[in-house]
């Protein structure tokens, strides 16, 4: 039990992959703050599963889009306990090229998923002080570190997210590392817009197994403490071609 006795925050983590990893934490012995925007009915059932593993489990809900709320996260979860471990899950992906994309979808990308992260890693190294120690995972996307056109403003808040995770490895060693766990072909988008040709691009040839998410995330919530600002990437190979 790895995790015994440390509580972790993910953000995301009612339902899919934020799901998975509040159930790979608990698994491992490791309580969960779930975060969700709007998933009340999700939070509670993956709240129930936790629990049902005999760990704790509680709910923070917080629209991301909004500063102020993002602001709120951290005191509201400490209010529980300390924290050991931050997870920013939670992120929008919408379909957009350069042409049809507004200002209003960028700005609200970059504020889903890099501000948040941004402000949560600030609260959280805040809370966690100089005497003791915590972690940082950022959820990544191979297309972090490859940007191409497709979903430009999500993948362009990636790349921030990825350059931030170098960044905050260096601002909060040596008590926190920072690093993050960029995900290829895991679960389709949950706006139905598959790729049909998706699996020819994976030199694996095959999704990625849920237990996968869930054991890359425990190498970093429990691995090395030497191991900080690295990108680790779960994709089958998607980013070397
Ligand atoms: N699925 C894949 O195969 C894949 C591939 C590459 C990278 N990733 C990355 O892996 C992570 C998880 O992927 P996923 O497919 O499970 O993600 P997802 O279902 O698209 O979204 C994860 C969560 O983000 C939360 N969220 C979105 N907007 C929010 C807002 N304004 N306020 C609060 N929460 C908000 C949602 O929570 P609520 O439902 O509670 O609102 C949602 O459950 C993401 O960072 C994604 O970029 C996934």
């Amino acid at each position: 039990m790895p995790l015994s006795g440390k509580t972790v925050l993910i953000t995301g983590a009612a339902r899919r992959l934020g799901k998975v990893m509040a159930l790979a934490v608990a698994n491992a012995g490791g309580d969960v703050i779930l975060h969700h925007g709007h998933s009340p009915a999700e939070a509670t059932q993956t709240q129930s599963e936790i629990q049902a593993l005999g760990r704790n489990a509680h709910i923070i809900q917080a629209d991301l889009n909004d500063p102020a709320q993002i602001s709120a996260i951290i005191p509201r979860a400490v209010q529980f306990g300390p924290l050991f471990a931050l997870v920013n899950n939670a992120s929008i992906f919408d379909a957009l090229k350069l042409k049809n994309t507004t200002l209003k979808d960028w700005e609200r990308h970059q504020r889903v998923n890099l501000s948040a992260p941004f402000l949560l890693s600030q609260a959280f190294a805040a809370h966690v002080g100089k005497d003791t120690t915590g972690r940082i995972i950022n959820i990544l996307d191979w297309r972090a570190l490859r940007p191409e056109a497709d979903h430009l403003p999500y993948t362009i808040s990636k790349a921030g997210l990825a350059a931030l995770t170098k960044s905050l490895a260096i601002a909060l060693a040596p008590n926190i590392i920072v690093n993050g766990l960029a995900f290829g072909a895991i679960l389709p988008p949950s706006d139905g817009n598959l790729n049909e040709d998706l699996l020819a691009q994976v030199p694996a040839k095959r999704w990625a197994r849920l237990d996968e998410v869930g054991r890359a995330l425990l190498f970093l919530l429990t691995g090395p403490t030497y191991i900080t600002g690295e990108i680790i990437h779960l994709d089958g190979g998607r980013h070397l071609v």
